[in-house]
This record gives structure tokens, sequence and C-alpha cells, in this order.
């Protein structure tokens, strides 16, 4: 399958990356993240040339990291800056991998691919996850799953699993009813589904946001950027009236590819109901990690056993009218994919 190296992939939190420096593997390449002297991150490969030792096991000295092999200092941009064996002499010309990184709303974004076309204004924007006085934030949250990211993108792009594989955690039958338009822009892709009328989902009656009984307008908007990164709103308002009189649910989902069958998901929730009701955020958190961890992950990790390896388009998959968002973000990963290799 490969993977595209033009674009902004999720680190870590920000969080994760504080005093001690941090490992990261995406896409197959070991990578080191740690704080400089005013708290920038550096990004370079995990990996000492001398002997090979993880960078990540040394130590942080000003805006360097000490290998803690035989003790050569790397730079921000990667060149050995410092030999304990002799000082005077610096060995510039040694050279590892320094990647392009931007911190912004929360995570820390790394370029894996040409430095030069690293520009920040392609990374997707999370505006909500400032919003700390609008919102109620749940906490930042990792999986580490045994998965191969592109069948979480699909399973994330098509939520009419929710039925089936959540009965009794996030699905209710409103995310497969109503109307249902994909759209796509640049490389942005828009997944939104409106049902107005219907009957008021139990994600939003246990909280008190509406009644059992109300008739209710529902929406559910899923937006992805490549490779991996997702904006959902899921909400309500009583039936005919404007939405900002309603709540919603907003969610991050971020998927960072570590390798062909690994894959690491950060999410956090936020609402605009029950502010500061902290047992709200407690029951939505466990909610969330369940059906994440226990009826999501094990129904994607069986398919990818049966795959077998083989490639997803050679198995011919029937493709159904509400796959029309997951192959637009399948087409889009391949077209890119596709771009560099011609490059
Ligand atoms: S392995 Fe890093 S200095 Fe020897
Ligand atoms: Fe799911």
């Amino acid at each position: 399958m490969g993977f595209v190296r033009n674009c902004w992939y999720a680190a870590a939190w920000s969080s994760e990356v504080q005093e001690q420096p941090y490992h990261a593997r995406i896409i197959g390449e070991h990578i080191l993240l740690f704080r400089g002297e005013e708290g920038q991150v550096i990004a370079l490969s995990d990996t000492c040339p001398h002997r090979f030792a993880p960078l990540h096991m040394g130590k942080i000295v000003g805006d360097t990291i000490e290998c803690p092999y035989h003790g050569l200092r790397f730079n921000a941009e990667g060149r050995c800056a410092h030999n304990p064996f002799d000082p005077k002499t610096k060995l510039l010309a040694v050279r590892i991998s320094a990647y392009p990184v931007v911190e912004r709303d929360r995570f820390i974004w790394i370029w894996m691919g040409d430095a030069e076309r690293a520009d920040p204004a392609l990374i997707p924007d999370f505006p909500w996850l400032n919003q700390t006085d609008v919102y109620t934030m749940s906490g930042e949250q990792i999986m580490r799953q045994p998965l191969d990211y592109e069948l979480v993108l699909d399973n994330l792009m098509d939520l009419t699993h929710g039925q089936f594989v959540h009965p009794t955690t996030l699905g209710n039958e409103s995310i497969a009813t109503g109307a249902l338009k994909t759209r796509q822009e640049g490389t942005r892709v828009y997944s939104d589904r409106w049902n107005p009328d219907g009957d008021a989902p139990a994600l939003f009656v246990l909280p008190g946001v509406v009644q059992a009984g109300d008739k209710v307008d529902y929406w559910n908007e899923m937006r992805w950027d490549p490779p991996g990164a997702y904006y959902l709103e899921v909400g309500v308002t009583l039936a005919g009236r404007p939405r900002e009189e309603g709540h919603f649910l907003g969610s991050v989902h971020m998927l960072t590819p570590v390798d062909e069958e690994n894959c690491v998901y950060r999410y956090l929730l936020f609402r605009t109901f029950q502010p500061g009701n902290d047992e709200v955020t407690r029951s939505l958190e466990e909610l969330a990690n369940y059906a994440f961890r226990s009826e999501d992950e094990p129904m994607i990790k069986a398919v990818q056993d049966r795959m077998a390896g083989r490639a997803f388009w050679d198995m011919k998959p029937v493709v159904l009218k509400t796959d029309h968002a997951g192959i637009l973000v399948r087409r889009t990963l391949e077209k890119l994919k596709q771009m560099e290799m011609a490059d």
C-alpha cells in the first residue's frame, strides 16, 4: 500500500512531548521528538548514524540530543555538533534526517516528505481544540491499535456500521437515515447527514439535552483531511428550530500510521451541553473508549486478518451507495501517492 510522504502527520499531542525525549514511529520510520531550550519541538531520525543506538534513550543538552551510546550530539538540523572524544572537531558533515514540525491546535505536526514543500498552511485546522472557554473538553486520548490505518479510515468514513457494531453505545437509527451529502474540496472530503424530524438519539437524551419522545433535527457531519485527520460533529435541535438553539458533541479523530499493520489513534471529545459537568465528561469518555476499543477495533482487526495482506481493490469489494465518502478518501490517498511516485 505505501504511504503519502508530502503531507502533515499528527506525530503526538503536544502534551506527550515534554521534558523527556519522545519516540514515535510514523510510516515505518523511527523518529525522535524533543523540546529545545525555548520549548520549540525538534524532530530528528531516532537512529544514531554511528552504531545505530536509539537517540530517544539519550539526553537533551540545550538544543541538541546526546546519543546514549558514545555521546555524539545532534542539533536541530540533524548535524553532529559535538564529539566527546574530539571536542574541537565538529562532525557537521555527519547528518541525520531532520523533519519540519509545527505545533498547532494541541498537536505536533510533522512533515514526512520533501522539506521544501512543507507549507504550514496545509495543516488542517482544528480551532475548537483551543476554545476551552466555549466548549467542555474531555481528556486527550491515545489508542495504539494493531490496525492498518486505511481500514480505520474506512470505518470512520462510513458510520452506518454504528447500528451493528455499536448497537447499545453509539448506534442509533438516525446514523443511517436522512439525507447523506458527500462532497470534496481539494483534498478535503465531507460526509454530512441531515435527518429532520426524527426520534431523539439516546446520546442526547441521557445527558438531558432533549427528552425521550421529542422530535428532533439531527446532524452528523464528518470532515476528513489526508492522511488521517477527522473532525466529526453530531448534534440535535428540536424539530424545525435553528441549529444554534440545539447542542452538539464535537470530536477530533487523528490517525497516524505506525507501519502497514499498526496505527495510533488519538481523539478528543468536546461539547456544548452540560458545561463543566465532570460526570457527563466521564461517561462520554467511557462510552467512546468502550466503543472504539471493544467494538470497532476487534471488527477492523477481524477484517484485516481476513484480508491477509491482500490489497483492498484486488479483493473487488462490493460498493454501496453509503461508501461514497470512504471511496473518495481512498481515491484521494491513492492519487497523492501516485503523484509522488511520478515526481
Ligand atoms: S551509537 Fe551513537 S555515538 Fe555511538
Ligand atoms: Fe465505530
